[in-house]
């Protein structure tokens, strides 16, 4: 064996990333680029965290579609909000001078980030607004440099992160609501390139070349045709040529048609749960705050979901091979909200015990046993011993489950739970009549918002 083939055998056993094949070429179709293997990272990350960020978390109410809201209809509340409380005639980039991030410290987010579990970060750069959170060379007076806090919000998280083993993504919005040159184009039915070749194309190399973000997380295409965007050539050029070839991930929100069909992983929708096994890899980009992806001042704790359903939500999503992009909206201030912050660390106190059926996990031959008990399985990618995770979501009264779809599939089988402090409880187990697998649990007197079991040496896999 050569040292090289040898070298690669190593790379390959001990997992290392091996994303693209060395010397692909890809071309600017969508076959060419849905053939590139996703790199390993993204799959084995299983956790982001997304941030939506900008003037509309200065009215902070109703959503980050605020402005869209406001001069769209006469009769929504954004417009009694407006006349409410700020003088007639107040336009929306006045509210610029008010995002302040005064008291915005990248490095207090990265620790709260890192604390949570989350593997990767994605910061909106641009939303449907328009306005930059870097000094964007298209953007004139439009952007955080020019105008509110003066600061390149994009470049300090990118410094923060990269302080840590979280990866770094970006959010980039195609078109803007208001862009007097998107509506020339659109108005020209897209045969004019006045916005995308002057405007947002520019806007996404030049993020690619600064930050060198490993997530592209594309949107608001408008329903404009991919070439318009000249999407299929920016990411060839990705992954060709651009400073994270070989890392990046992409999403597929490209252009008509693209979405959920084409690109790196599929996002499909807003708060996408397939609830069955998907052909690609897939996200769940969902938020804490319910209503909005924008920080909103008039949200209650019923807005937010609680730290039950932040758990239950990441063990569905990744019991179905999905990635969770879990959202917050930051204050204009820069402060995290606190109860943002506390569903964040309350992820982590959780998956810091219990990642081990999370993390560098697959989908099991089984993902659920829903109609019995509230359970949902994954399995490593790699054990000694063939293993499946099976999580519980509820505590049942009597102390017992039944996983159904273990049953008769297990001989010399260990079942253990995981316990809150991280050691193994052994457990007892047997075949039950009515094809039932029973599992008799020992109480856990912790209020934890999922139970881990672990499960060795099944006899049949698939
Ligand atoms: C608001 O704008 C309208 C139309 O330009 C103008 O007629 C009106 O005087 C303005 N109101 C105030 C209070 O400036
Ligand atoms: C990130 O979190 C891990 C696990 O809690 C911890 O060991 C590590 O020190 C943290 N890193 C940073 C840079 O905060
Ligand atoms: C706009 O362009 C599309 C695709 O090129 C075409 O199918 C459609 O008929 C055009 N619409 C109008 C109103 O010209
Ligand atoms: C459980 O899994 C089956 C098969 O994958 C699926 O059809 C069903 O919808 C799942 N139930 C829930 C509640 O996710």
């Amino acid at each position: 064996m050569s040292q090289f083939v040898g070298l690669l055998v190593l790379l390959c056993s001990i997992g290392i990333q091996t994303s693209a094949v060395p010397n692909t070429k890809y071309e600017p179709t969508w076959d060419s680029i849905d053939s590139r293997p996703l790199p390993s990272w993204y799959d084995d990350s299983k956790i982001g965290i997304f941030i939506h960020w900008g003037l509309f978390s200065v009215p902070a109410f109703k959503s980050e579609w605020f402005w869209y809201y406001w001069q769209n209809n006469k009769e929504d509340d954004c417009v009694q909000y407006m006349e409410k409380n700020f003088k007639p005639n107040f336009t929306y980039p006045e509210f610029a001078p008010s995002f302040t991030a005064k008291h915005y410290n990248p490095d207090y987010w990265a620790s709260v980030f890192n604390a949570s579990g989350a593997k990767y970060v994605v910061l909106t750069t641009k939303h449907h607004e328009g306005f930059t959170l870097w000094p964007s060379k298209t953007s004139w007076n439009w952007n955080a440099m020019d105008v509110g806090p003066k600061r390149d919000l994009v470049g300090e998280l990118a410094t923060a992160i990269r302080k840590t083993d979280l990866r770094f993504g970006l959010y980039h919005s195609l078109f803007e609501w208001f862009n007097p040159l998107f509506l020339l184009d659109q108005a020209n039915n897209y045969t004019t390139n006045f916005y995308s070749h002057g405007k947002t194309v520019p806007e996404l190399y030049d993020i690619v070349n600064t930050y060198k973000p490993e997530v592209i997380w594309s949107d608001g295409d408008q329903g404009a045709p991919d070439a318009y965007w000249t999407a299929r050539d920016f990411i060839a050029w990705l992954y060709n040529e651009s400073p994270v070839k070989d890392t990046v991930v992409i999403n597929d929100r490209w252009g008509d048609g693209i979405m959920c069909n084409h690109g790196g992983f599929l996002t499909c929708d807003d708060r996408y749960l397939p609830g069955t096994l998907q052909k690609r890899k897939w996200e769940n980009a969902m938020t804490i705050d319910k209503n909005s992806w924008g920080y909103v001042r008039t949200s209650t704790i019923n807005d937010y979901l609680t730290n039950q359903e932040v758990i239950s939500t990441l063990v569905k999503t990744v019991s179905y091979g999905g990635n969770m992009l879990i959202n917050i909206g930051p204050t204009a201030e820069g402060t995290l909200p606190p109860v943002m912050e506390e569903r964040l660390r309350q992820m982590g106190n959780w998956l810091a015990v219990n990642g081990q059926a999370i993390y560098n996990t697959q989908p099991w031959v089984y993902q659920n046993d829903s109609l019995t008990e509230n359970i949902y399985y994954t399995e490593p990618k790699i054990s000694e011993i063939p293993t499946v995770y099976a999580i519980l979501l509820d505590w049942p009264k009597s102390n017992l489950i039944n996983l159904g779809s273990l049953y008769g599939k297990f001989k010399s089988t260990q079942v253990q739970m995981i316990s809150p402090d991280g050691s193994l409880i052994d457990l007892t187990w047997y075949n039950d009549v009515d094809k039932k697998f029973r599992i008799n649990l020992k109480p856990v007197i912790s209020d934890l918002y999922g139970w881990v079991l672990k499960i060795t040496n099944p006899i049949i896999r698939k």
